[in-house]
């Protein structure tokens, strides 16, 4: 039940148009298979749909969560001017206790990029160090 809980990512939207109220559903889907050579295709697939194409934390799933994606251009600053990798990648891997990130609402990643990436860990550790670069790549100035 765990496993089948990992493998589903929020990736697809519904929006329902009533007469008075529009509603934002998330639909969970199965995480696509990316290269993990290439931090912005997994992070357009993985990550814009809450966080946004441009990282900024307004992606169309925003809505429809109780707490705010972040903004991940904003890492930098907020650690004083320095992109704070490893926590990045605790987060990611689940090691950091964030709410949005590992419920069961919420993705924790370590686990669907083992699955991606058949059980193969260099190839997770790839997968979280170019989104890592990516990510940094985004930071504002
Ligand atoms: C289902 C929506 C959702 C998806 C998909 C998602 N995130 Fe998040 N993320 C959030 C939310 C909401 C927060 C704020 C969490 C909190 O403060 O507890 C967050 C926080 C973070 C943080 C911590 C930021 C900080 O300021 O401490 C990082 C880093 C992060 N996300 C990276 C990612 C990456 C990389 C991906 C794609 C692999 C991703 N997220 C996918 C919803 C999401």
């Amino acid at each position: 039940m765990r496993a089948v809980l990992f493998l589903t990512v929020v990736l697809g939207l519904v929006t329902f148009a009533g007469a008075q109220d529009q509603q934002t559903e998330i639909k969970h889907t199965t995480a696509a298979p990316t290269s993990p050579a290439s931090g912005k295709q997994m992070f357009m697939a993985y990550c814009a749909s809450c966080h946004g194409k441009d990282a900024k934390g307004d992606g169309p799933a925003a809505s429809a969560l109780k707490l705010a994606p972040a903004d991940l251009t904003a890492l930098a600053s907020k650690n004083g001017g320095k992109y704070p990798a490893a926590k990045v990648t605790s987060v990611l891997s689940g090691q950091a206790n964030l709410a949005a990130h590992g419920n069961k609402e919420m993705p924790v990643w370590g686990p669907i990029f083992f699955r991606i990436s058949q059980g193969h860990e260099s190839e997770v550790q790839m997968r979280i160090a170019n989104l890592n670069h990516y990510i940094e790549s985004l930071q504002a100035k």
